[in-house]
């Protein structure tokens, strides 16, 4: 008979089956855990291999080969990071192999790891991921029951046997115990009774979980007032509550605390660096080249971790100056963090944090906003090159756009970034977040106003920014509203091409009519050119010479000069003669270079009909209010509202009406 309560029991099994939830404790003993350890030996790697294999065991995906730079020939995108960091590929290799050295234990990866780079180039973003991405690591992880370093199990395996035990599991047995697990292990007269007595063998062994809420494994250390800061911070302390029962440097009086002790397995984030004072460097230069710290009164002890420090370029440079740091140079391994200089990696940054902000799906956002702020911010970064000296278009070819922009002497892409590269491209300009406030300014705006944002509301806002901004110099600013809101070369006007191309675009396609009257315009006045005859003017109709003006204007699209005109003209005569002879239809199709020039013609002309449907506010003419509305619909498939189609409508009517 099923009971109620068998019912209940069932259902919540269920449930808790549904919630994913799985039992993460294991407990046993140190011959249990060598038994898992020869199962997996993953789970006794030390930190940077688990780091390393954090990483790569997510996978990666192939570059181009037109990517990939000089000493990056391996280079990959690694999908660890890919969700969060755009476009600085190279660096997150830099950092991998960083790892990997640190995995070989080779004197590469011996060094503190220091991210260098300009303000919100993505620093503490990774140092976050590498963090986390530990907390979610798959692999589990044993310490010895209760050890305030929650250290490796291994640890216990004898000295002596160490060689067998080495050959039987297939790994290095690394490290050596800390005083309080040796203290238990030993169970000398000084632990007294209240330690139980362990043969190392039947340790009591835990699996732990990384948290860096519960600080295991994952410590972080920040300069704060220097006079306040000391050492114990990273290497604990004395328990003053327990020093009078137990003595001085008795491992059961010392509190195995500080960011290091509690790093260990794991990494040490190492914020600001190069603010913190130098005693403080000393002691983690010693964890990372010999794993070893130092607490007063103790042997030293063991420590696997990580460190993971940085710093911006204006504090790394003072650094680099200063004679007195000379003996820590090449005990640091500086990684550059430089700012992103691809335009679509840019939008992607920009998307991302809008899609995280309360703004999400509360403000339409137009097409072409992101990209014209990230046209902006990757023109603040880059370096002038003689290759191609126009910045807007070098950010064109490092975005991927033009490929090549004549047939002879096309730039060479990799050349210009190797280029940048020497010049330090990438590692000033405006940050990220100069343009993420800026973007927010807007939005908020929007949520009361439109409910939208298009290129013009973010260049607004990024002009208005300016104004509050600590530290750039007027020569600095000076060049950045250049960049944004120049005549020429400027994220303006490189919106206000964009814009003109993309209402050209959705007018052409509603433009098939007007294509077929220039066609037959032209071949009116062509038809009438070759015969030597005159034409009728529709309205007047007074006879006139052909339009040499109109029929010039088309053939120059294509190039016909001066001197061809008569032969392209009569071709097409005899031409349009065959096909009607044929019985075939003579469209504007028919002929290629005819159709091309007609539309190119009317790309340029569409700028006399463009202004003349968008200058109209209450058009009553039929065909040009049709003309209209096919433009706003076709704009709407492509992403814009009605209100942004409107505007874009009205932006560029309203910059044809001025060139006029
Ligand atoms: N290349 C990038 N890809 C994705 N997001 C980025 C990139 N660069 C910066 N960001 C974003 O910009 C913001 C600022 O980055 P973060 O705080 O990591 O920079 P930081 O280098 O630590 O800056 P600071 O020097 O000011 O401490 C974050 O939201 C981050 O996600
Ligand atoms: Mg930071
Ligand atoms: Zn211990
Ligand atoms: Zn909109």
């Amino acid at each position: 008979m099923i009971t109620e309560r068998d019912k209940f029991l069932k259902s919540m099994e269920a449930l808790i089956r549904k919630s994913g939830s799985k039992d993460t404790r294991w407990e046993g003993t140190m011959k249990d855990y060598l038994v898992l350890v020869a199962e997996n030996p993953k789970i006794a790697q030390a930190a940077p291999a688990r780091i390393y294999e954090m990483i790569s065991s997510k996978g990666t995906t192939e570059l181009l080969e037109s990517e990939k730079l000089p000493h990056y020939e391996d280079l990959v995108r690694y999908k660890f990071f890919s969700s969060e960091i755009f476009g600085i590929d190279e660096s997150l290799h830099d950092l991998v192999r960083f790892f990997r050295a640190g995995a070989n234990r080779t004197e590469t990866g011996k060094r503190i790891l220091i991210l260098v780079g300009p303000v919100s180039s993505g620093k503490s973003t990774i140092a976050s991921m590498l963090r986390s991405g530990l907390e979610l690591e798959q692999t589990p992880i044993y310490s010895i029951r209760d050890c305030p370093i929650h250290e490796e199990p291994l640890h216990l395996v004898p000295h002596s046997l160490r060689p067998e035990f080495e050959n039987l599991l297939g790994i290095k047995i690394e490290g050596d115990l800390c005083p309080v697990c040796k203290c238990k292990l030993e169970a000398d007269s000084q632990c007294g009774s209240e330690v139980a007595h362990y043969t190392w063998e039947n340790m009591p062994v835990v699996r732990i979980m990384i948290s860096e809420r519960d600080r295991v494994g994952i410590g972080t250390f920040q300069p704060s007032d220097p006079k306040n800061q000391d050492i114990s911070e990273l290497i604990g302390h004395v328990d003053l509550g327990k020093i009078t029962k137990y003595g001085e440097a008795h491992p059961l009086g010392y509190k195995f605390d500080g960011e290091i002790e509690i790093s260990n397995r794991g990494l040490i984030e190492y914020i600001e660096i190069l603010k913190c004072d130098i005693k403080f460097h000393y002691v983690l230069i010693t964890v990372a080249q010999e794993q070893l710290i130092k607490a007063p009164g103790f042997p030293q002890i063991y420590i696997d971790t990580v460190i993971v420090s940085h710093t911006n370029q204006t504090e790394f440079d003072k650094f680099k100056a200063a004679k007195e740091n000379e003996a820590l140079h090449d005990r640091m391994y500086p990684i550059l963090i430089p700012y992103n200089l691809r335009i679509r990696d840019e939008v992607a940054i920009y998307r991302k944090l809008t899609e995280r902000s309360e703004f999400k799906g509360k403000v339409h956002i137009a097409p072409l906003t992101f990209e014209t702020a990230s046209m902006f911010a990757v023109l603040t970064r880059l370096v002038p090159s003689s290759l191609c000296p126009e910045l807007f278009k070098k950010a064109r070819y490092y975005d991927g756009q033009v490929i090549m922009e004549k047939e002879k002497d096309p730039v060479d892409v990799k050349k210009m970034r190797l280029e940048g590269r020497e010049k330090a491209e990438g590692m000033s300009g405006i940050s990220p977040r100069f343009v993420t406030n800026a973007l927010n300014i807007a939005l908020g705006a929007a949520t009361e106003g439109t409910g939208c944002i298009n290129p013009v509301d973010i260049i607004r806002a990024l002009n208005h920014q300016f104004q509050h901004h600590i530290g750039f110099s007027d020569e600095e600013k000076s060049r950045y509203l250049e960049l944004l809101k120049g005549e020429k070369g400027s994220a303006l006007s490189e919106y206000r091409t964009e814009a003109r191309r993309e209402v050209n675009r959705v007018f052409l396609y509603a433009y098939e009519d007007q294509a077929q009257a220039l066609f037959d315009n032209y071949m009116k006045n062509a038809t009438a050119f070759c015969l030597k005859r005159k034409t009728i003017d529709p309205v007047t109709q007074e006879e006139q010479e052909p339009d040499e003006k109109l029929m010039r204007s088309i053939e120059e699209m294509i190039g016909i000069s001066e001197i061809a005109k008569r032969e392209f003209r009569q071709g097409l005569f005899v031409f349009k003669s065959d096909a009607l002879d044929r019985g075939d239809q003579f469209s504007f199709t028919t002929y290629l270079p005819l159709q091309e020039a007609v539309e190119k013609k009317l790309m340029a002309d569409l700028k006399n009909i463009v202004s003349l449907t968008l200058a109209d506010k209450n058009i009553r003419d039929p065909k040009t209010l049709k003309r209209k509305e096919d433009a706003l619909s076709k704009l709407v498939e492509k992403g814009y509202c009605p209100v942004c189609a409107n505007n874009l409508l009205h932006f560029v009517g309203e910059m044809l009406r001025k060139e006029e």
